[in-house]
C-alpha cells in the first residue's frame, strides 16, 4: 500500500476547518464550561491601580455589555511587550479579548466590528496615546483620532477614523 500525500485533500480539510470555526463558534462557546474567554464579550484589562481614565473605559465597556476582568499591575510595560504592542501604539491600558489585543481607549463598537470580521495577521487594535473625547476620556473636548489595526510584524493600518463625533 502506498500512502500518497494528496494536496487537494489538505486544502479541502483546511477550508472545512475554516468554515467550521466560523459557523460553529456559538455552539463551541457554550460547550466549553467555566471558561469565560469563550464568551466573545469577556475582556481582560491590564491597568495601573491608580488610573482614572482606565477605570472609566472599563465602566464604559460594562455599559456596552462586556464582561470585564481587571488585572491591576504596575508592570504594564512588560504586559505590552509580552503581547507585541509596538511602542508607538502604546496607551494607558492593555486588554485582551479572544486573543486580540486592545490597547488604549478603543470604542466598543470597533472591538465588536473587528471580532465579527477579523483580518489576516492583525494582532491588535489601538488608540495610541490619550485622546480627549475617546471613550473613557470624556473631557468635553473632542480630538480627532484613529483606531489603528496592528500586526506582529509592525504593519499598521487605519481601522476607523473619528473626526466629527
Ligand atoms: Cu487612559
Ligand atoms: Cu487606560
Amino acid at each position: 500500500m502506498k500512502t500518497k500525500k494528496n494536496p487537494l485533500y489538505t486544502s479541502v480539510t483546511s477550508i472545512l476547518l475554516a468554515t467550521a470555526s466560523t459557523l460553529a463558534q456559538p455552539v463551541l462557546a457554550s460547550s466549553i464550561q467555566g471558561f469565560t474567554d469563550a464568551d466573545e464579550r469577556a475582556i481582560t484589562i491590564y491597568k495601573s491601580p491608580s488610573c482614572g481614565c482606565c477605570q472609566s473605559w472599563v465602566e464604559y465597556l460594562e455599559a456596552n455589555g462586556f464582561k470585564t476582568k481587571i488585572v491591576n499591575t504596575n508592570s504594564l510595560y512588560e504586559i505590552k511587550q509580552k503581547h507585541s504592542v509596538p511602542r508607538e501604539m502604546a496607551s494607558c491600558h492593555t486588554a485582551l479579548i479572544n486573543g486580540l489585543v486592545i490597547e488604549g481607549h478603543v470604542p466598543a463598537s470597533d472591538i465588536l466590528a473587528y471580532l465579527e470580521n477579523p483580518q489576516f495577521n492583525i494582532i491588535g487594535l489601538s488608540v495610541p496615546g490619550m485622546i480627549q473625547g475617546s471613550p473613557g476620556m470624556e473631557t468635553g473636548k473632542k480630538e480627532e483620532y484613529q483606531v489603528i489595526a496592528f500586526s506582529a510584524n509592525g504593519q499598521q493600518s487605519v481601522f476607523r477614523e473619528y473626526k466629527d463625533y
